[in-house]
């Protein structure tokens, strides 16, 4: 079995992960180019115009529009969405919220997959310490990328760490494979308890993409567009993504230098 997991984790050629760090590095600029155009007042609809409109003025493709039927070119998950919020004229971002703007881009058919948070004005000192483990939480996972690791490794310490701040951690949705494909095996969780056997060697590529509670793990979809998932009791989520190439000593990261987009 351990064989059966481990052998279908595509291992990318030098020019495939070239392709597919061209296609990260976009995706990272796209958030970029997002970032001061987040303010209150504005809707998650004019975000996703924008963001398509820079996709396609880079000669790439935003992979979510029409994928599996979803209507846009990135999710926008505003306070209490987990992730997969759909951009709507009927959202508009208030002072204090947070949101999650992710992008996926195709360039010269390569996938590269991100997602940060933006604050929206001003924030409270609750939602920015919520923020701030978050992205902890996805360098914990990033720390254990190296060749000779147990892929589970990933999940467990980044349970660990949120546990340790009274932070749940969400098992519906998990990171994946991804670079030739927008999902690609193996399935990376965000939790412990995982069977996860696989052992991460150079040139597999993927996500870690954890999405933190403040209250229950547990998640619900919206029935009126059946993509939008939030928390169970309401309380915020949030959620940062790189996605992440194994190297022959230790990792690098595809998409970028997401510290200079943080802000907490
Ligand atoms: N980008 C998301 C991820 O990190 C996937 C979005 S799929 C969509 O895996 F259909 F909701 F857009
Ligand atoms: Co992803
Ligand atoms: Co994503």
């Amino acid at each position: 079995m351990a064989h059966e997991s481990a052998r279908k984790i595509i291992i990318k050629t030098p020019e495939q992960i070239e392709g597919i760090r061209q296609s990260g590095a976009l995706a990272a600029s796209t958030l970029a180019y997002l970032k001061p155009l987040v303010q209150p007042g504005v809707t998650t609809m004019f975000l996703d115009k924008k963001c398509k409109e820079y996709v396609l003025d880079h000669q790439a493709l935003p992979a979510t529009l029409h994928y599996k039927s979803f209507p846009s070119s990135c999710c926008t998950s505003v306070n209490d969405v987990v992730c997969h919020g759909v951009p709507s004229n009927k959202v508009i971002l208030r002072e204090g919220d947070i949101l999650n703007i992710d992008v996926t881009t195709i360039f010269n058919g390569y996938f590269g997959d991100t997602c940060t948070m933006f604050k929206v004005g001003e924030i409270s000192e609750y939602s920015s310490n919520m923020l701030k483990i978050a992205k902890t939480c996805l360098d914990e996972g990033v720390k254990q990328c190296f060749p000779g690791n147990k892929l589970s490794n990933i999940g467990k310490s980044i349970e660990k760490y949120a546990r340790a701040q009274g932070c749940s951690v969400v098992f519906e949705f998990c990171g994946h494979g991804v670079g030739l494909r927008f999902h690609e095996e193996p399935e990376v969780s965000h939790n412990s308890e995982t069977h996860q056997d696989a052992i991460l060697r150079p040139g597999m590529i993927f996500t870690v993409e954890p999405m933190i509670n403040v209250g229950k793990a547990r998640t619900k979809i919206d029935k009126w567009d059946n993509w939008t998932a939030r928390t169970i009791d309401g309380k915020l989520s949030a959620q940062y993504e790189h996605t992440i190439l194994i190297t022959d000593d230790s990792h690098e990261l595809l998409t970028g230098d997401m510290e200079k987009l943080v802000e907490f």
